[in-house]
């Protein structure tokens, strides 16, 4: 006989006689709807993240992440871009609503409205339901920011020739580097006229090509700074004849050292 079936022990009448659990109900009394944390869904959880990080692994070491060159404070050309995991926030900016005057929306209340709501998510869509129909908030909230991130990060990207930034910005390893005096008379009027298009080490830029490995004559650089050339304008040179003469040489001379 068990000691106390059946019988109720009257003491405290602060304290229910009926003693009402507050811990939730083991998984094992809704058989099929839930499972064990430990080990049941960890295991799960570990086996896809081991996944995609073996895809990550084998995706960088076949196609590593393009560097691009030397940080050129002289470039004024170069339009930096965040990485493409922040363009989408990056393309918010470019709205109406979202900058200017409103800036505050493009950069706090938008986003923060976003990641809050992620946060959120749990708390605003609490019905029981694990159907994607039964959950229309958090459904509806899920599809809404993965649509507008994938279109933003879209939008921003389609505007951009990759290809032609990638090859202005290579990076150029220090052998590989133009032997260029830069304590030259020719280096300094470089400077002050073609600098600012053609790089700090006549690498090239956002605004205009290289100067290193091309093949024109003193002749021809003369009348290209003078004149422009393609969608490079006339008048980049100003200074005496003697000064052009010593930039074209000097551009000759970074050109006979490759
Ligand atoms: C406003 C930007 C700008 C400035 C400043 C500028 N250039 Fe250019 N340059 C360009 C662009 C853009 C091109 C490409 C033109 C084309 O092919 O359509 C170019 C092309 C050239 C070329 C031909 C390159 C080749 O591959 O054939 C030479 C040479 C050149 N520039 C020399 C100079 C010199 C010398 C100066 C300084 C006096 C100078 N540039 C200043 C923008 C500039």
């Amino acid at each position: 006989m068990h000691k106390g079936k059946g019988m109720k022990f009257v003491g405290d009448s602060r304290i229910s006689a009926e003693r009402i659990s507050n811990v939730p109900k083991d998984y094992s009394e809704y058989p099929g709807r839930t499972e064990a944390f430990w080990p049941n869904f960890l295991l799960k959880e570990w086996l896809a993240g081991s996944v995609f990080l073996a895809g990550f692994l084998c995706l960088t070491l076949a196609h590593p992440s393009p560097l691009e060159g030397m940080a050129d404070p002289t470039d004024a050309g170069y339009i930096p871009l965040p990485d493409w995991y922040f363009l989408f926030l990056y393309e918010l900016l470019k709205y109406d609503f979202a900058s200017g005057p409103y800036i505050l929306f493009g950069i706090i209340i938008i986003p923060g409205l976003a990641f809050g709501g992620l946060l959120l998510a749990p708390f605003l869509d609490k019905g029981p339901g694990r159907r994607p129909h039964q959950r229309p908030v958090a459904v509806g909230m899920m599809l809404l920011a993965l649509t507008s991130t994938i279109w933003l990060t879209y939008e921003s990207a389609a505007g951009v020739d990759w290809e032609q930034r990638a090859e202005a910005n290579k990076p150029v390893h220090p052998s590989e580097q133009a032997d260029i005096d830069k304590d030259s008379d020719g280096y300094a009027i470089f400077e002050n006229n073609c600098m600012s298009c053609h790089g700090e080490d006549l690498q090239g830029g956002a605004a205009g090509p290289p100067l290193t490995g091309i093949d024109h004559s003193a002749e021809e650089i003369k009348d290209i700074a003078q004149n422009g050339i393609g969608s490079m304008p006339p008048d980049q040179f100003s200074g005496s004849d003697e000064e052009l003469d010593q930039l074209a040489e000097f551009i000759m001379s970074v050109n006979e050292d490759e």
